[in-house]
């Protein structure tokens, strides 16, 4: 990754994405980073993202990135996220905030030609076959190619989606990506804070579906995740979900957005698969298990080819070239 990863302090060519609601934690974040990739904490509370910082440097004293989802990132986020080496912000209007490095997610050359302006150390170009919240709408070595052509030759650029193995960590390099950036695969890792049963239903899952579906707190924002009931209740009719609930998201979520997120734990505890009610709130291993059937189960397409779950330091040495 030249002179980025020599900024960054990192051996290997390989980031695990910042997976908030709880997914990935310092545990995740630390083993990957020690095992020479970059780790990074998603999104929580001030607070706790604060002490979750504080716990992955008792485990490694390697560099750690946190991942700021901008909708949700208030002024005592970017406080805590100066605690970390690097930030990694998604969605929205990209802005610097930060002295730490800066690499922004982008679904589109306009988004990381405004990255580049706002003055982001670097891009991370996310295709559609992500897992998660997806801004991507072309393949990622689609948008690797685009986006590379647009900015400058020397301008750090990483690429996001669809990448789970070796070999494509090989093409995504070999396409010209200074580094890749896996969410799922590391979702899919002893460390990552998935609940057990989630890991599990994603090691059989073959098919993944873009929807719109689990916006109550978040809407407008597709997301990629594997079917449950909640998803083969609602989506038989089309993938982005009744239109009646994707209004209903759109004005109530700029409320559910704000609240607490005790409050917001409290009210996904009450979600049901054929309640018209559904958050982003995914299960994670301190969820309540409800969430398997009734919360989004986020996984990208490389679900099907991924067999087995693993250390997350043992992937990342794997992983690498
Ligand atoms: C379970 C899950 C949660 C995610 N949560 C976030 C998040 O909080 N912030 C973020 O920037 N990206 C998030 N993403 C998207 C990743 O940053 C990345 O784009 C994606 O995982 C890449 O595709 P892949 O899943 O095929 O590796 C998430 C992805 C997954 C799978």
């Amino acid at each position: 990754m030249g002179s980025l990863s020599e900024r960054i302090g990192i051996e290997l060519p390989i980031l695990q994405a910042g997976m908030g609601g709880r997914l990935a934690r310092h545990e995740l974040a630390a083993a990957v980073s020690e095992a020479g990739g970059l780790g990074t904490i998603g999104i929580l509370e001030p607070a706790e993202l604060a002490r979750e910082i504080a716990a992955s440097r008792g485990l490694t004293a390697k560099p750690i990135a946190v991942n700021l989802l901008l909708p949700f990132a208030r002024r005592a986020h970017w406080e805590v996220a100066g605690e970390a080496d690097v930030v990694v912000t998604f969605w929205g209007a990209p802005r610097r905030r930060t002295r730490r490095t800066w690499l922004h997610q982008c679904g589109s050359v306009d988004e990381a030609l405004a990255a580049q302006r706002a003055g982001a150390d670097g891009v991370i170009a996310q295709g559609v076959e992500a897992g998660g919240h997806v801004r991507g709408s072309v393949p990622a070595l689609e948008l690797l190619e685009r986006v590379k052509s647009a900015l400058p030759p020397d301008y750090p650029v990483l690429v996001a989606g669809g990448i789970a193995e070796r070999d494509d960590v090989r093409h995504a390099l070999g396409a010209g990506a200074d580094a890749v950036a896996l969410g799922t695969r590391f979702l899919l890792s002893e460390e990552s804070r998935a609940h057990p049963e989630y890991k599990r239903r994603l090691l059989d899952a073959r098919e993944t579906v873009l929807t719109e579906l689990f916006g109550a707190g978040w809407a407008r924002a597709p997301h990629r995740v594997a079917w449950n009931d909640a998803a083969r209740h609602w989506l038989a009719d089309g993938p982005r979900g009744p239109l009646a609930i994707r209004l209903f998201n759109a004005v109530a979520s700029p409320l559910a957005a704000r609240m607490p997120a005790r409050l917001q734990a409290r009210l996904a505890a009450m979600q049901r698969p054929s309640r018209p009610i559904l958050s982003p709130v995914s299960p994670a291993d301190d969820a309540p298990p409800i969430l398997l059937d009734a919360g989004p189960l986020y996984a990208g397409e490389s679900v099907a080819r991924i067999s087995q779950i693993r250390p997350a330091g043992a992937l990342t040495r794997e992983l690498a070239p």
